[in-house]
């Protein structure tokens, strides 16, 4: 299951990526916003970062209008490595070296071609397994 959540600026990039993902076949929860109408992005980043940290969802998507905002919010969630994407080869390393479990997207950064083959690419990119990779994943949890 795949968490999605937006503010009113990612509301219609929202739309085409959920639209993609039914094409797909792929399950998705979609934890708001529902309208363009304004609205406060960590709501929405919280929301989705909860859904992923908890296990209730494998991973997350999160489109705000520039992506900043909701990504440093679901990063502030214990166990959440968000990123930021504007490209497939950031959303492909970020899988294999980070084990980036939300994509976070700047609708008004990034059209909607871009946005859905950056979200392909994080969805269908496996973690590398690498030791290195996972001994730094470990310490971004250290205190
Ligand atoms: C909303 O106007 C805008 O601030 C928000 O979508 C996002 O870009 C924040 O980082």
């Amino acid at each position: 299951m795949i968490a999605i959540g937006c503010d009113h600026g990612g509301y219609a990039l929202k739309q085409e990526i959920m639209e993609h993902l039914e094409a797909r076949g792929l399950e998705y929860k979609d934890y708001g916003c529902y309208s363009e109408e304004s609205v406060d992005y960590p709501v929405y980043g919280k929301a989705v970062a909860n859904a992923v940290a908890s296990g209730e969802c494998e991973k997350g998507i999160l489109i705000c209008g520039t992506g900043i905002g909701i990504s440093i919010t679901a990063n502030k969630v214990k166990g959440i490595r968000a990123s930021l994407c504007g490209d497939c080869f950031s959303a492909q390393a970020t899988r294999e070296h980070n084990d980036a479990n939300i994509v976070a997207l700047g609708a008004r950064v990034t059209g909607p071609g871009l946005a859905i083959k950056i979200v392909d690419t994080f969805l269908d990119t496996p973690f590398s397994n690498d030791e290195r990779h996972i001994r730094r994943i470990k310490m971004i949890e250290e205190d």
